[in-house]
């Protein structure tokens, strides 16, 4: 089997059921930032792996992944329990269409995310190509809960609190996170804000337009349905890795 055992560097619980973690990534582990890759632990036949999209940007040392606790999930119930030196299995090949390469040059990039659908966008916002390319990137994330938000508003940290990254970020990214069962500072779904345009407002921002803008989605399936409806509404074409476009989408993958 196509597998290899890599050792878990660190773990973060940020709720009671959201956590993240960083193995080690082999010498030969290739990806693109944006990408999944199956991920796993050993069952009593078989491994039990799933599909996680990698946080971490493709310069990395480290392969960083951010899980939800599924109840009952064969996967997330056990891995929920690792810990620093436990061993975790990585499949050889990364995949996915939440990609720069995906998309048709642009000016400004959106990247519009629910829950773990953040994860992929961890990876983007960390690789210096998405700021050669694009002169803004605005990266949303909507939750329930205020601290769902917790492990997107860190990273988000972490690129305007490094030197490293403030030079090539250069006031390019701008966060926006939004709460729908607690409230908070921006409160409803991002379908819903772009539709009554408080999105843009809040933001003070042209509203999208295909001509110039491009947008990666990563959430649950309805999600994804319904911020695909909006964006063909404005008249958007879907793009693929191997035929590029004005916008792709994801499903956020649960373990
Ligand atoms: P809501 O609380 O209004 O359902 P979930 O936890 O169900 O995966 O949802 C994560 C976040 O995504 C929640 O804030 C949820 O809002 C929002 N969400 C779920 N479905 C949609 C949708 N079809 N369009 C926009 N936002 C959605």
């Amino acid at each position: 089997m196509n597998n290899n055992f890599q050792k878990v560097l660190s773990v973060s619980k940020w709720t009671e059921n959201l956590f993240s973690f960083k193995i080690t990534r082999p010498k030969d582990f290739k990806f693109k930032s944006g990408e999944f890759v199956m991920i796993g632990l050993p069952g009593e036949t078989k491994p039990i792996l799933r599909a996680y999209s990698i946080c971490s940007p493709n310069w990395s040392d480290e392969l960083e992944f951010y899980s939800i606790i599924v109840e009952n999930g064969p996967l997330t119930s056990k891995l929920k329990n690792i810990k620093k030196n436990d061993k975790i299995i990585l499949m050889t090949k990364s995949t996915g269409t939440l990609i720069l390469d995906a998309l048709l040059p642009g000016k400004r990039l959106f990247l519009f995310s629910t829950g773990t659908g953040f994860a992929p966008f961890a990876s983007l916002i960390r690789d210096p190509e998405s700021y050669e390319k694009y002169e803004n990137i605005i990266v949303t994330h909507t939750c329930r809960n205020i601290n769902e938000l917790n492990y997107s508003r860190s990273i988000v940290n972490e690129c305007n609190s490094n030197e490293m990254f403030q030079e090539i970020i250069d006031g390019k990214l701008t966060f926006y996170q939004t709460t729908t069962r607690e409230k908070s500072d921006f409160f409803g779904r991002i379908t819903d804000k772009l539709i009554d345009h408080s999105f843009y407002e809040d933001l003070k921002i042209m509203p999208i337009n295909p001509d110039q803008d491009r947008v990666m989605i990563c959430g649950s399936l309805e999600f994804n349905n319904d911020l695909k409806k909006i964006l063909i509404e404005y008249k958007f074409n879907e793009g693929a890795t191997n035929k590029p476009g004005e916008f792709v989408l994801e499903k956020a993958f649960v373990g």
